[in-house]
């Protein structure tokens, strides 16, 4: 599904986002993006319990007009079916450092490149309790 979009919020180099959230049930996947607007993503963050062939991996990429870029696949899954997740992502200089439940930590360079994002989608299989940016 397409999911819930934060209106009216920015994230800006040097800020940290905290989202909490529940995973559904019986989630099959779920994805945290930011960006620009819906057809350019600096973060894709989207974790598959079993989807699109990958089971309890952790997918990232950036969505650069419509297009994906180069994926980034992660083994560390610190993420249960019906159950609550944080993830803590700082914007730095370079990119995005996320910090996961089991304090394992994924970095995505910036490659879109803005120092402002104002665009936030959280889709599929997750209900999100709280967003923070400070
Ligand atoms: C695709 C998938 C997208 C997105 C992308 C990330 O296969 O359909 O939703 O997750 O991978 O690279």
């Amino acid at each position: 599904s397409k999911g819930m979009e934060v209106r009216n919020m920015s994230f800006k180099v040097g800020q940290t986002m905290t989202v909490t959230g529940v995973c559904k049930p019986e989630a099959g996947t779920f994805a945290v993006n930011i960006g620009l607007d819906a057809e350019n993503l600096a973060i894709h963050l989207n974790p598959r319990f079993n989807w699109e062939g990958k089971r309890n991996a952790i997918v990232c990429n950036c969505y650069r007009d419509g297009t994906w870029s180069d994926e980034q696949n992660h083994e560390c899954f610190p993420f249960q079916q019906g159950k609550e997740f944080k993830i803590v992502i700082q914007f730095t200089q370079t990119g995005f450092m996320m910090k996961l439940c089991d304090s394992s930590t994924i970095n995505f360079p910036n490659h879109l490149g803005a120092n402002k994002y104002t665009f936030f989608s959280f889709t599929e299989d997750a209900h999100i309790i709280s967003i923070e940016v400070k």
